[in-house]
C-alpha cells in the first residue's frame, strides 16, 4: 500500500447546498490517508440515511458539511487496507462496518478512513449491505427501544405495546424485528402495499397510514401503547392523536421532532405528565452497532434492502432517499 496516498478513487461528492440528485458530483479525488487511530477501509457497500441528503438541503448550515467538496454518507461496510499509527484492533485484510460521522462523511467512493473506534469486526455471515444497513438506522431503533422505552431486548422485562410508525423505512424495519425480540406486542404503520412485508417482519398488527384508522393510529386491538416509536419523516403528527391512544405512563419517542414536538416535550414535562414525548437524537455507539452485527450474524435480525445501486449511479440511490418511499434500505455498492 506504500504510495497509496498519491492514488486517486473514484468519489460522488456536492460542492454547495442544495441540489438535491443532480447537485451531486463523480470526481477522482486522493485515496484519504489514515491518521493516528483511523483504518482505511476498501468500501464495499454504503447505506443511505435521510440525514445524508438532509445535511446537502442545509438541516445543520453552517455547521456541517464542514466544507466544500463534500462526499457524503456515513454507514459503510468493507475491508481494512491500510492502519494508522496505534490502531490496535484491526489489521489489512479485515473486514468490518463503519459509522463515518455526520461531520465528516466519505461513504460514497471507493476508499475511506474510520476511526478505529466507530469500527467494528464484521463476520463472514453478514454480507457488506446487509451491514452497511445497521449504523445509524439499526442503532437509532436499538436506542429507542431499550434506552428510551426501556424494553429488554432479551424478553427479560415485563411485555410491552409498542406501536412502530413507517415501519417500513429504514429505521422502522429494524424497530418491528427488535421490538418482537423484545417480547413487545408491536402495531405498525405503513402503506398498503407493505402490510404483508411488516407483518413478515413480525408485527402482530398493521394499519395503512391512508385508512381514517391508520391515520388516528388506533390499535385494531383496542392496546394503549407504552411507547410509540415515531419514525415517519413527517413531523406532522399532533399529540392529540397520540395521546388518546398511549397507556397511563406511555411515551411518544420522536426522531424527526419539528418545532410542536419540541413544544409538547417542554409541555408535558412542565405539567408532570405522565405521559410524554421525547425527541431522540441516536447517539451511534460501536458497542450497539457490535451487538446489531451479532443478531445479524445469528440471524435474528436482517437488513431488508430496497434496492441496490453501483457507485456510478449513486444519484439513483440519492434520489430514491429523498423520494421518501423506500421500504428498507438504500444500498450503493463500491
Ligand atoms: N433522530 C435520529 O437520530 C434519527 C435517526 C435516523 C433517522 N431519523 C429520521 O427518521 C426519519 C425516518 O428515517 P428512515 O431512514 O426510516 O426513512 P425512510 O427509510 O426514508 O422512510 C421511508 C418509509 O416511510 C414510510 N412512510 C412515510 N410516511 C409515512 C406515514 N405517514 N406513515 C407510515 N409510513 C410512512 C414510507 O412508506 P410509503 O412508501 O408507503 O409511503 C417508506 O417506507 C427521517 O426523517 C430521518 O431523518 C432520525
Amino acid at each position: 500500500m506504500a504510495g497509496m496516498a498519491s492514488k486517486l478513487m473514484h468519489a460522488v461528492q456536492y460542492v454547495r447546498y442544495g441540489g438535491g440528485a443532480s447537485g451531486l458530483q463523480h470526481a477522482e479525488v486522493p485515496i484519504p490517508t489514515p491518521k493516528k487511530g483511523e483504518v482505511l477501509l476498501k468500501l464495499e457497500a454504503a447505506s443511505i440515511n435521510p440525514l445524508d441528503w438532509k445535511i446537502q438541503k442545509g438541516v445543520a448550515r453552517p455547521f456541517l458539511p464542514k466544507k466544500f467538496p463534500h462526499i457524503p454518507v456515513t454507514d459503510v461496510a468493507g475491508e481494512v487496507v491500510k492502519v494508522g499509527e496505534g490502531v490496535q484492533k484491526f489489521k489489512p485484510g479485515d473486514k468490518v462496518v463503519a459509522y463515518l460521522t455526520a461531520a465528516i462523511g466519505g461513504g460514497l467512493a471507493e476508499y475511506a478512513t474510520a476511526n478505529e473506534n466507530m469500527t467494528v469486526a464484521r463476520p463472514p455471515e453478514v454480507s457488506a449491505a446487509e451491514a452497511a444497513g445497521l449504523p445509524i438506522a439499526g442503532v437509532t431503533a436499538h436506542q429507542c427501544l431499550t434506552k428510551a422505552a426501556r424494553l429488554k431486548l432479551d424478553g427479560s422485562g415485563q411485555p410491552k405495546n409498542i406501536l412502530i410508525t413507517a415501519a417500513s423505512g429504514g429505521v422502522g424495519q429494524y424497530a418491528v424485528q427488535l421490538a418482537k425480540l423484545g417480547n413487545a406486542h408491536v402495531t405498525a404503520t405503513c402503506g398498503a402495499r407493505n402490510v404483508e412485508f411488516v407483518k413478515s417482519l413480525g408485527a402482530d398488527e398493521v394499519l395503512d397510514y391512508k385508512t381514517p384508522e391508520g391515520a388516528a393510529l388506533k390499535s385494531p386491538s383496542g392496546r394503549k401503547y407504552d411507547a410509540v416509536v415515531h419514525c415517519t419523516t413527517s413531523t406532522g403528527v399532533p399529540w392529540s392523536t397520540f395521546e388518546p391512544n398511549l397507556s397511563s405512563n406511555g411515551k411518544v419517542i420522536a426522531i424527526t421532532p419539528g418545532p410542536s414536538a419540541f413544544l409538547t416535550f417542554a409541555l408535558k414535562k412542565l405539567s408532570f405528565s405522565k405521559k410524554q414525548l421525547v425527541p431522540l437524537f441516536a447517539d451511534v455507539k460501536a458497542e450497539n452497532l457490535e451487538y446489531l452485527v451479532k443478531l445479524v450474524k445469528e440471524g435474528k435480525l436482517k437488513t431488508v434492502i430496497d434496492s441496490t445501486h453501483p457507485l456510478s449511479k449513486a444519484e439513483d440511490a440519492w434520489a430514491k432517499s429523498i423520494d421518501g418511499h423506500a421500504t428498507g434500505k438504500v444500498i450503493v455498492e463500491a
